[in-house]
């Protein structure tokens, strides 16, 4: 049987820091579910929309050898929902969310990678409006 590893995120400006948690957590099991935030989403999030529109982003992620499957992310509140509907034994976050997730190990596996140190979007941002 397959082990099915699920994983959430905005992944705008993809980074190397977006690339190693997702080979991180495809080592895990052997089949990759990644949640993709929709431009909406984010917009509600952060009060931004993505620099990246929603549908590249997908293709970008789908593209990566490390993952299966993608879908869109329309709320924060349905990841139990995700979860059971993608049929995940694994859920693997970023530590920058360690602990916040466990509320979802009654229906799989929670893990947590440490973050890539000093590179995230919002600091790729920042640098070129620097220059
Ligand atoms: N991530 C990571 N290491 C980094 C940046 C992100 O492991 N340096 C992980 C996050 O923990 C998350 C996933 O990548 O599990 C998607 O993160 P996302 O929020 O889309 O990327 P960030 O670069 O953190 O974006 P932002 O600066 O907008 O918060």
């Amino acid at each position: 049987m397959s082990r099915r590893v699920i994983t959430f995120g905005t992944f705008d400006l993809f980074h190397i820091g977006h690339l190693n948690i997702l080979q991180n957590a495809a080592s895990l099991g052997d089949y990759l579910i990644v949640g993709i935030s929709s431009d909406e989403l984010n917009y509600h999030k952060k009060g931004f929309f993505p620099t990246v529109n929603f549908t590249d982003r997908a293709r970008i992620i789908a593209a990566l050898a490390c993952v299966q499957q993608v879908f869109k992310e329309e709320s924060l509140e349905q990841k139990a929902a995700y979860i059971q509907r993608y049929a995940a034994d694994v859920l693997v976050m970023g530590d920058d969310w360690a602990g916040i997730f466990d509320i979802y190990s009654d229906l799989c596996e929670v893990r947590y990678f440490p973050r890539t140190p000093e590179i995230s979007t919002t600091e790729i941002v920042n640098k070129i409006k620097e220059r």
